[in-house]
């Protein structure tokens, strides 16, 4: 069985085949590079470099795994949340080659996609404890099965993606902030600027990142230039914060975790924050410390790539779900249905 995923739903236009031994037989992204001059992703411009690229990265993912559209079992694409324009771009692209070829097409939700990657490469059973930090979303949730999601916290303002982005922007680092500020912040000293740790010893599993973002555009209208060890040091003092603030409010998660699902026995870190080895290390450090076993997929499958959206329609496709091709593209996709956040 053969499952295409397309994902268009931010800056990156890609696509990959897998089948159902868990065998990824292709997978090409192409990163849009008009954004980093902007310091961020420009929606408009977002959704034209996707129409132009969808119509080659298909193809090219095909002719990779030696297969033809006619091999197909399914077809899947990421139909939100995200950038409207990008997600109707590959929305569209996956109902017409269902309707050609006429199989399945599955409306994968984005976030879901990355909830599940680490099972591409794993063997995750559920329930388990998931940090998905990417740079729309942060929430802490339990993944109970596919298709299935209990929300224990989100952010109540900024992703942690979008912190690091909006920092990096700051700093003139430039775009994606993340890869930026984690290079900086190997030479920096983390205790060299005291920063905020938000929400760290409130209840509940809530985040919050503006207040620290704010903290940190203070201390850089004070300065005139920053050197390169202040910025080093800036980086590594903001990182080390958005660390501390994550671990403390997933202690707080655990603890909902081992009392509501007994038999959960993992940790998992997703989305493209999970690129972060620090973060990767920290969070292995609290699974350990908690008898959790921590698992997180392959670095390039962290930040956004078809692989997770091929995955993520196989698992469905799999238990036998498929979507109608009246389907409506999602700017807003809740993954726990009782929130709307
Ligand atoms: O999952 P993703 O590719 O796109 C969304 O769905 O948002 O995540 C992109 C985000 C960006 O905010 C980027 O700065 C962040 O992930 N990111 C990182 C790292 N690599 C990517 N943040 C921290 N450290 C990294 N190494
Ligand atoms: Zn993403």
């Amino acid at each position: 069985m053969f499952v295409l995923g397309i994902e268009s739903s931010c800056d990156e236009t890609a696509a990959a085949v897998v089948n159902e031994r868990k065998e990824l037989l292709s997978s090409v992204v192409f990163t849009q590079p008009e954004h980093t001059q902007f310091g961020g992703v420009v929606p408009e411009i977002a959704a034209r470099a996707h129409l132009e690229k969808v119509t080659s990265i298909v193809p090219e993912a095909l002719k990779q795994a030696k297969i033809d559209f006619s091999d197909l079992s399914a077809v899947a694409a990421s139909c939100g949340p995200g950038l409207i324009g990008g997600v109707i771009v590959g929305t569209m692209t996956a109902k017409a080659i269902a309707c050609v070829q006429k199989i399945p097409f599955i409306a994968v939700n984005h976030l879901e996609a990355h909830a599940l990657t680490v099972r591409l490469s794993q063997d995750v059973p559920f329930p388990y404890l998931l940090l998905l930090t990417s740079g729309g979303h942060c929430q802490i949730l339990v993944a109970e099965g596919v298709g299935k999601f209990k929300r224990l916290g989100a952010t109540i303002d900024d992703a942690a993606g979008e912190a690091f982005d909006k920092v990096a922007k700051m700093m003139g680092l430039g775009y994606p902030g993340g890869p930026k500020i984690e290079k900086y912040a190997l030479t920096g000293d983390s205790k060299k600027y005291d920063l905020p740790r938000p929400m760290v010893g409130k209840p509940g599993c809530d985040l919050s990142f503006s207040g620290l973002k704010t903290a940190v555009r203070r201390i850089i209208a004070e300065k005139q230039d920053l050197t390169e060890q202040e910025k080093a040091d800036l980086a590594a003092s903001f990182q080390q914060a958005v660390l501390d603030s994550l671990c403390s409010r997933l202690k707080n998660a655990i603890k909902i975790f081992k009392k509501d699902y007994p038999n959960g026995t993992h940790l998992v870190v997703a989305g493209g924050v999970a690129a972060n080895m620090a973060l990767r290390n920290a969070l292995e450090t609290l699974a350990s410390k908690h008898k959790l076993t921590f698992a997180v997929a392959p670095m390039k499958f962290c930040t956004d790539n078809g692989a997770m959206v091929a995955w993520a329609g196989m698992e469905h496709f799999l238990k036998g779900d498929s979507d109608p091709l009246t389907f409506m593209p999602r700017p807003r996709w809740p993954l726990d249905p009782t929130t709307n956040r």
